[in-house]
């Protein structure tokens, strides 16, 4: 008799502890009696047909490793599918019933669709046409609808922390401003979270429109006081009350097409000529996302990848693994696909940020 098997991908950026959710889905499916198809780059290889089978030895030694051995990609959206042109134009094409015949081909009882919101939506839709989807919910951003928390985010907020603990000394010892951009899109939470780990003195989050001029003003306080340097930990997506967000680039393939950063530069110039003292700017980019994830990614990574295959079991399609109260739950991926969790204004933490003096530039 033909083994029941089961097929798997990552999708979207990559994020530590991909590779911890491939290995606990693929050793408790094949511990099961299942057979594991990996397929290569996310959507696109299920578009193009690029699929291996995993096997035991595959997913050996792979929990501490960053990055996927999938392979990922976020340009590859099987409903709006980038294809060049000869002459190097971008032709969009619908390829979701390519996506769907080769899922097919397979013989695969269900796959497990390992991403953010862009690649979750997909699986959404996916699903309703013909694919028999659990997802797994990853990104360092945190900004996923139905689960309090992602895997990669503890890792990036912990570098982005080891990077505010350092530039701290060196701001301390040339009496400087230090701005730390770092990731998370249009959400703070990278930002909140190792900014208040870090103890920066400002802290500016997309959610949180800010005032150059009430910046400024916590700075000179500061000064004031005897403290001449300023730490300003800001996300990439913060944004002047009133104005718009700083956009790095445009990634035309990408269902999500901007790519925000460079705010932190901004910033540091209105800064340093509104308060004449010297400022310097770090972005700490994608250093958030390469490497080792930590013992708590890990940890939430492996229980992600088992659940999933106990929703496999179960049948419980059209689903991603969410986090709620500590417990692992169904959420429908209709709901995923609804927008992105975003900070609160009054979310505890920044409530207790400001409690101990941070100032949100509001
Ligand atoms: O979503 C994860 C993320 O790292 C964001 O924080 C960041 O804005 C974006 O991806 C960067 O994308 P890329 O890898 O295309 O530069």
């Amino acid at each position: 008799m033909r083994k029941k098997r089961i097929a798997i991908l990552t999708g979207g950026g990559d994020c530590p502890g991909l590779n911890a959710v491939i290995r606990a889905v693929a050793k408790k499916a094949i511990g099961e009696g299942y057979e594991v198809i990996g397929i290569e780059d996310g959507y696109e290889g299920l578009v193009k047909n690029k699929v291996r089978k995993l096997t035991n030895p595959d997913v050996s030694g792979i929990l501490t490793i960053g990055g996927t051995i999938l392979g990922t990609s976020n340009i590859a959206n099987p409903y709006r599918y980038a294809v060049q042109s000869k002459k190097c134009k971008l032709i969009f094409k619908d390829l979701h019933k390519t996506a769907v015949r080769n899922f097919k081909r397979l013989k695969a009882e269900a796959l497990v669709s390992i991403g953010g919101d862009g690649t979750l939506s997909s699986a959404y839709r996916l699903n309703e046409d013909g694919i028999p989807i659990v997802g797994v919910p990853k990104t360092i951003d945190n900004d996923i609808l139905g689960t309090e928390i992602t895997f990669g985010f503890d890792t990036a907020v912990t570098i982005a922390t080891e990077g505010i603990d350092r530039i701290h000394t060196t701001a301390q010892s040339h009496h400087r401003v230090m701005i730390v951009e770092v990731m998370g899109r249009n959400a703070g939470w990278i930002a909140l979270h190792s900014g208040v780990a870090g103890g920066g003195d400002i802290i500016l989050i997309p959610e949180i429109p800010f005032d150059i001029k009430l910046i400024v003003k916590k700075i000179k306080e500061r000064n004031g006081k005897g403290k001449r340097f300023s730490i300003v930990v800001v996300a990439e997506g913060a944004k002047p009350k009133g104005g718009d967000v700083v956009v790095q680039r445009i990634v035309k393939q990408s269902t999500e097409a901007v790519r925000l950063g460079g705010i932190g530069f901004v910033i540091g110039d209105q800064i340093e000529k509104l308060t004449c003292i010297e400022t310097r700017t770090v972005v700490m980019g994608h250093l958030q996302r390469g490497g080792s994830p930590t013992p708590f990614d890990r940890v939430l990574a492996t229980q992600l990848g088992t659940k999933a295959m106990d929703f496999i079991k179960e049948g419980a399609f059209g689903h991603m693994v969410g986090v709620r109260n500590n417990e692992f739950v169904k959420v429908s991926l209709r709901e995923v696909a609804r927008g992105k969790r975003l900070v609160p204004q009054n979310h505890p933490l920044v409530e207790s940020a400001r409690s101990v003096g941070t100032c949100f530039g509001d």
